[in-house]
């Protein structure tokens, strides 16, 4: 199959691509704008693949996605360009409404005239996927809820609002013009290449740096974190299985307060690389202002997606941040790349 993922520079993407080559023997392109969180390097290690192909455009740019889907002629499209970073919503919204709702406004339309120029063969197996977040269902007061797939919407931030607005428009699409999506709502992911803005790569790095540990408020909000190639393997059960207008929550069960979540990654590194000067990185650990609007607590009921399509995730919370630390300390080089002056800037701006 021909499978065009929006957005295969970023964290997830990234891993959904490197999957698809690796592991099966589908055509890739991938439509990219290269924003700050856009990184080529993230696919260094199968760029070279035949069945990799890059475009660097814009999902609002209407003429540029006609052509990619006339050039590629995309059995799937695999939908996870977005500005993804809560903070940076709040700071910004104006990224967020473009290309979260703009965007999929406009890769909808193209997908739909696209749709309706396909032999009724193509028809029957064309689907468009798209990734969106668990965030879109606010926050869980009581600590036994979870989040379903008939959880009514939200949401709390610019980010989370303009990814709720995004999923409304993909099922009208499909209600409306019967165009074939499926969409997934999935909890905050961690791994490989993941983009030192985000909780757990932010506190790895400064940890090494012998930089504060920034935890918000009281640091109890709960957070349900999934490996990212658990993620991407869903992500393709779900596109090449699952049946038309449907919605399937991916999760892996492992719901920690951000203050655990921290301490566990200076422990990792006080196994592996004890600082210097014998102190524990935990002193590091800095409590600051909160985020306006923090979303307590999210956690995700993987059922459907485990009964339905067999799906289960591989690892656990503590394989899979024991794997992301050692990640991190044997790729300096992507580190130190992204580590760049506009990344600085927006550390500075936020942490001061
Ligand atoms: P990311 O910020 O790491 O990557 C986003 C990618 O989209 C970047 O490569 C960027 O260059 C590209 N992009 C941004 N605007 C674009 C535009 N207008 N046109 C083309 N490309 C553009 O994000 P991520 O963490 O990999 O998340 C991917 C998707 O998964 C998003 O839709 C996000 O909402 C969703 N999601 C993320 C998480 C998470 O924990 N990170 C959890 C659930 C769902
Ligand atoms: P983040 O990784 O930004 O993901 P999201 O906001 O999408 O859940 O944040 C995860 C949690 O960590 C969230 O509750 C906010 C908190 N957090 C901090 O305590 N300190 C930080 O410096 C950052 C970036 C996040």
């Amino acid at each position: 199959m021909n499978i065009l993922v929006t957005g295969g520079a970023g964290f997830i993407g990234s891993a959904v691509i490197r999957y698809l080559i690796n592991e099966t023997n589908n055509n890739v392109l991938n439509v990219d704008k290269l924003t700050y969180a856009g990184n080529l390097e993230s696919l260094d290690t199968i760029s070279n693949n035949s069945r990799y192909q890059f475009l660097q455009a814009d999902i609002c740019d209407k003429v540029a996605m006609t052509k990619a889907f006339a050039d590629f002629e995309p059995d799937i499209v695999m939908h996870l360009a977005a500005e993804s970073h809560v903070d940076r919503s709040i700071d910004g919204p104006m990224d967020f409404i473009h290309t979260n709702i703009l965007g999929t406004y406009t890769l909808l339309e193209v997908a739909r005239v696209y749709y309706q120029g396909l032999s009724d063969d193509k028809k029957h197996s064309f689907k468009f996927h798209h990734i969106s977040t668990d965030e879109v269902y606010g926050d869980l007061e009581g600590t036994d809820d979870l989040f379903t797939e008939s959880t009514p919407y939200s949401p709390s931030s610019p980010y989370s609002a303009s990814k709720a607005s995004s999923d409304h428009l993909v099922r009208a699409w499909h209600r409306t013009y019967g165009l074939p999506v499926v969409v997934t709502n999935c909890s905050n992911n961690y791994g490989p290449y993941h983009f030192p803005e985000k909780l757990i790569p932010l506190v790895i790095l400064n940890a090494l740096d012998g930089k504060p540990l920034p935890v918000y408020g009281d640091g109890k909000q709960i957070r349900d974190w999934l490996y990212v190639e658990d993620h991407a393997r869903a992500l393709y059960l779900v596109a090449t299985t699952a049946k038309v207008g449907e919605t399937y929550n991916i999760g892996g069960h492992n719901e920690k307060q951000n203050i655990e979540v921290v301490k566990k990654i200076c422990q990792i590194l006080d196994d592996l690389k004890p600082r210097e000067d014998g102190d524990k990185y935990e002193s590091l650990i800095t409590f600051v202002k909160d985020r306006p609007g923090h979303d307590l607590r999210y956690a995700i009921d993987a059922r459907k997606i485990q009964q339905e399509l067999n799906w289960q995730p591989q690892e656990t919370f503590e394989s899979g941040i024991q794997k992301t630390v050692e990640w991190y300390l044997s790729n300096q080089g992507w580190v130190n790349h992204v580590k760049s002056g506009k990344y600085q800037h927006w550390v500075e701006k936020q942490y001061q």
